[in-house]
């Protein structure tokens, strides 16, 4: 939540009713009633992809608006977001710089540590093909190389390859159990990689993916910045504002819970 934005938010009722109280203890609950109120007064339009019955029923007496583009519980991004900020103020990017990490610290080449560093972050916009449009999504701002590596590692992690010591991963058999067979248009992409002159980059995708990364660890976007800098074209007008055919995916992590 924006802080500032939340506080100049608030009606003079709840401010008064917050600067009023007796003690630090009433002034935190006056606070948390002022918050909920704010967070409840509009409501929050939901991705409709999963509701396979139809939509839950509306109350018919919620008559409130909704929120568009403003949303209270997430934080502002600047007006021209740039990667980084998307890495701070959107994404959950410990697995990819923690990825990243480990492709610097096994001697790859800026190729590999951006690919690694970006290999996942569709997943912060859809689970399902998550390789494809992590791909589509960062394609006008990175080489061909590195969008066709990322697509490919959705395929290539489900397959061993005992010339990179790859193995498939304990985590897979424990998520989708022993007997899981990938789907046929994934065996066929696996089949596509392998006889690809960058199978090698995404192979190395897979290899410094942490398929149970240490929550004990925190890397820091920071550490990457420069990588970015160098790897990821960065339009003047923000990720999401440069009429690109991907900007609306940008726009849908800026505003994830508009209504339409
Ligand atoms: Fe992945
Ligand atoms: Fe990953």
């Amino acid at each position: 939540m924006d802080r500032r934005k939340f506080i100049n938010s608030l009606s003079a009722a709840s401010l008064a009713s917050v600067a009023g109280a007796s003690s630090l203890t009433a002034k935190a609950d006056a606070l948390e009633d002022a918050m909920d109120d704010a967070l409840n007064a509009k409501r929050r339009a939901k991705p409709s992809v999963c509701y396979v019955d139809g939509r839950p029923a509306r109350d018919p007496d919620d008559d409130r608006p909704y929120y568009m583009h403003y949303d209270p519980l997430l934080p502002e991004m600047p007006k021209a977001p740039q990667l980084v900020d998307f890495f701070n103020l959107r994404f959950r990017p410990q697995h990819v710089l923690q990825s990243a990490r480990l492709a610097k610290l096994n001697g790859h080449n800026e190729t590999i540590i951006t690919a690694c560093l970006l290999h996942d972050i569709g997943l912060n916009l859809m689970g399902t093909d998550h390789g494809y449009w992590c791909a589509q999504m960062i394609a006008p701002y990175v080489t061909d190389e590195v969008a066709w590596a990322i697509e490919k590692h959705q395929a290539l992690r489900f397959f061993p390859d005992k010339d990179y010591e790859y193995e498939y991963p304990q985590a897979y058999i424990d998520l989708f159990g022993a007997d899981y067979k990938p789907e046929p248009y994934i065996v066929q992409s696996y089949k596509e990689a392998k006889k690809h002159k960058w199978y090698e980059t995404s192979r190395l995708i897979t290899i410094n993916d942490l398929y149970s990364f240490n929550r004990d660890i925190n890397v820091e976007v920071d550490e990457f910045v420069d990588v970015m800098g160098r790897n990821f074209k960065q339009p003047k007008e923000g990720l999401g504002f440069d009429g690109s055919p991907v900007a609306h995916m940008w726009r849908t992590l800026i505003w994830p819970n508009n209504f339409l």
